[in-house]
């Protein structure tokens, strides 16, 4: 039996990926890009309607991790209806296909993010808080309902912090601080982010396929940290902290601000309740 993760592309995807070959279990990945079958690669691009049916032949789970990255252009009407597009209607896709052509499919492993709470300030949140109204908790509600149109009793939803690990997208970003020692805290620094560390995030999904029942899962480390916390464990001392204003924050990036100045103080209960261990946050590389 196989596995097809669609997205396996991607840095989650591709760590996944990593687990499985080690652990000698069959995988297909689907991408927009040409099927290559030598490569393990299936063609799907729900904006042109076009999937190669093959991709599902022989596979009993499916692990979804599409989605146009968060934080790389700012939020433009039409970035944003990417950002929904890539999320909500691959699913919708993904699941339309799976109905039609492998309905024995038993699992499908989807995403949502802690951006479903919106701020949540100091206030510690858990799976059954309830859903924030900025632009990010609107799109993780809708990307869940598409995802749980498979029906419930198939679906797990990990709602994934920051995902910290070597050449993450957070990494990448930061490396000029590394490098400068010198350390941008976002109005402040106070605001709470809850991470996870990408080797938990595999074992978390790796873990969905046959153990953990489905569920909606806060995929976090159990300790969230202010901003400026995380820069004192991330970069070695010295280093010169420069506070950024949020007005200033704002101006420069407009709408997708909420993902730098919101406060995420996100709690893993019931991965907790199922004693799953945590790595601590990585140096920045
Ligand atoms: N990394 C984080 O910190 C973090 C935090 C919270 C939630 N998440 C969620 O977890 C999932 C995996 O994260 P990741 O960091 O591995 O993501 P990623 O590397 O940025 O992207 C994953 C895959 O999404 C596909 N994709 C990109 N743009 C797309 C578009 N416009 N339409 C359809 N598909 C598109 C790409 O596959 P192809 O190009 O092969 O089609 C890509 O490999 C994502 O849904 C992300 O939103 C990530």
């Amino acid at each position: 039996m196989t596995i097809l993760v669609s997205g396996g592309t991607g840095y989650v995807g591709q760590a996944l990926i990593q687990r499985f070959t080690e652990k000698k279990i069959r995988y297909k990945i689907l991408s927009r890009s040409s099927s290559n079958y030598q490569k393990g690669i299936y063609h799907a691009d729900f904006s042109k309607n076009s999937f190669d049916e093959s991709a599902l032949e022989d596979v009993h789970t499916v692990i979804n991790l599409n989605g146009a990255n968060i934080g790389e252009k700012r939020w433009s009407a039409s970035r944003k209806q990417t950002l929904r597009d890539s999320r909500i209607a691959h699913t919708e896709f993904l699941i339309d296909k799976i109905k039609k052509y492998k309905p024995s499919v038993n699992k499908l492993i989807s995403c949502s993010a802690i951006g479903y709470y919106g701020d949540t300030g100091e206030t510690f949140v858990s799976e059954t808080s309830k859903n924030g109204s900025d632009f990010m908790s609107e799109l993780c509600r809708d990307w869940e309902n598409a995802s749980l149109s498979i029906g419930v009793e198939k679906c797990t939803i990990f709602r994934i912090g920051l995902v910290l690990g070597t050449n993450s997208s957070f990494e990448k970003k930061l490396r000029p601080s590394k490098w400068f020692r010198i350390v941008p805290l976002f109005g402040g620094g106070q605001q709470y982010i809850s991470w996870i560390h990408i080797d938990d995030l595999v074992k978390l999904m790796y873990l969905a396929i046959n153990d953990l029942p489905s569920g909606i899962y806060n995929a976090v480390s159990k300790t969230p940290i202010r901003l400026n916390q995380y820069f004192d464990k991330a970069i070695k001392s010295p280093k010169m902290a420069i506070p950024i204003p949020p007005g200033l924050v704002k101006m420069i990036l407009g709408e997708m601000s909420d993902v730098v100045l919101n406060s995420y103080r996100v709690s893993p209960q019931k991965i907790i309740l199922n004693n799953i261990q945590h790595n601590g946050i990585p140096k920045l590389k």
